[in-house]
C-alpha cells in the first residue's frame, strides 16, 4: 500500500499538533490525542488560515480567527463551524507518522458520517479480495449474502429482472457500494449483475453482519437505510426499470 511520510511522531508534543509539509508539498496538520494522532488539512475551511495558530485542547480544536470547531477524532464540524476537516489516514511505523490512502469503506457514501465505532465494526468485519478482469461477481438470480465496496479497479454494474439486464451498466466509482440487495429483508436473490472490466480490488462485507451492527446503533442504520433507499431509487430511475 502507498504510504507517504509525514513526519516523526517525537516532533508532535503530546495531546499538541504541528503544521507537517509532506516531499510532495501536501501541508498537513498533525495532532496527536491519548494514544492516536491525526492528520487533517493543513488550512481552515473557512478562511486561509492556518489551523496550527488555533487552539487545541486535546479533544477540539478551534480556529483563531472566527471561533470553528472540531472533534480531532473524526474532523466532524462542532458548534459553529459549517464544514468539517479533510481527513486523512495515518499510520504510525517505528515512530514515523504516514498518511495512507483511506480504507475504501470510509470513501463510501453508504456509510457517510455514521458512528465512528460502528463503521470501525464493518470494517473490521470486512475482506479484500482481488479479481480478474472478466470476472463475473454475481448475476441476477444468484444468491444474496455480501455487499461490496470498490477499492480498485472498475466494475460494470447492471439492474435486472429475472434474467434479463438493462443493455447499460453504471460504471462504479471507488467508494461505490454495490450488492446492497444483502441489506434488504426478504430478498434472497441478486437483482443486478456485476463485472470487473479490469483487475480490481474490492472489500466484501456479509449484508447479516452488517444489519447486525447497525441493529445495535440505531442512529446509524437510520442514516444507512435512508441512503440506501436513495441510492436504490436512482439506479432503478437511471436504468428504466419498473
Ligand atoms: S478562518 Fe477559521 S474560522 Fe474563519
Amino acid at each position: 500500500m502507498t504510504r507517504t511520510f509525514v513526519c516523526h511522531a517525537a516532533d508532535v508534543p503530546a495531546n499538541g499538533m504541528k503544521q507537517c509539509e509532506t516531499k510532495g508539498g501536501l501541508r498537513l496538520l498533525v495532532a496527536h490525542s491519548g494514544e492516536q494522532y491525526y492528520a487533517y488539512q493543513a488550512i481552515c475551511p473557512h478562511q486561509d488560515v492556518p489551523l496550527c495558530e488555533g487552539l487545541y485542547d486535546g479533544s477540539v480544536l478551534t480556529c483563531h480567527q472566527h471561533l470553528w470547531q472540531w472533534d480531532i477524532k473524526t474532523g466532524a464540524a462542532l458548534g459553529l463551524a459549517e464544514a468539517p476537516l479533510e481527513y486523512f489516514e495515518v499510520k504510525l511505523e517505528d515512530g514515523a507518522i504516514y498518511i495512507v490512502p483511506p480504507n475504501a469503506l470510509k470513501m463510501a457514501e453508504l456509510f457517510a458520517g455514521i458512528n465512528g465505532q460502528t463503521l470501525e465494526g464493518i470494517i473490521a468485519i470486512a475482506r479484500r479480495e482481488e479479481y480478474d478482469e472478466g470476472t463475473t461477481l454475481y448475476r441476477v438470480g444468484d444468491p444474496v449474502e455480501d455487499l461490496y465496496v470498490l477499492e480498485s479497479g472498475r466494475v460494470n454494474f447492471v439492474i435486472g429482472r429475472e434474467d434479463r439486464t438493462t443493455p447499460a451498466g453504471f460504471m462504479l466509482r471507488k467508494g461505490e457500494v454495490f450488492g446492497w440487495a444483502a441489506l434488504l429483508d426478504n430478498q434472497p436473490q441478486r437483482i443486478a449483475a456485476a463485472t470487473c472490466l479490469e483487475k480490481s480490488s474490492l472489500l466484501r462485507v456479509n449484508g447479516r453482519e452488517v444489519l447486525k451492527l447497525l441493529e445495535a446503533d440505531p442512529a446509524s442504520a437510520f442514516a444507512v437505510m435512508r441512503r440506501l433507499a436513495a441510492l436504490v431509487t436512482r439506479y432503478l430511475a437511471a436504468s428504466g426499470a419498473k
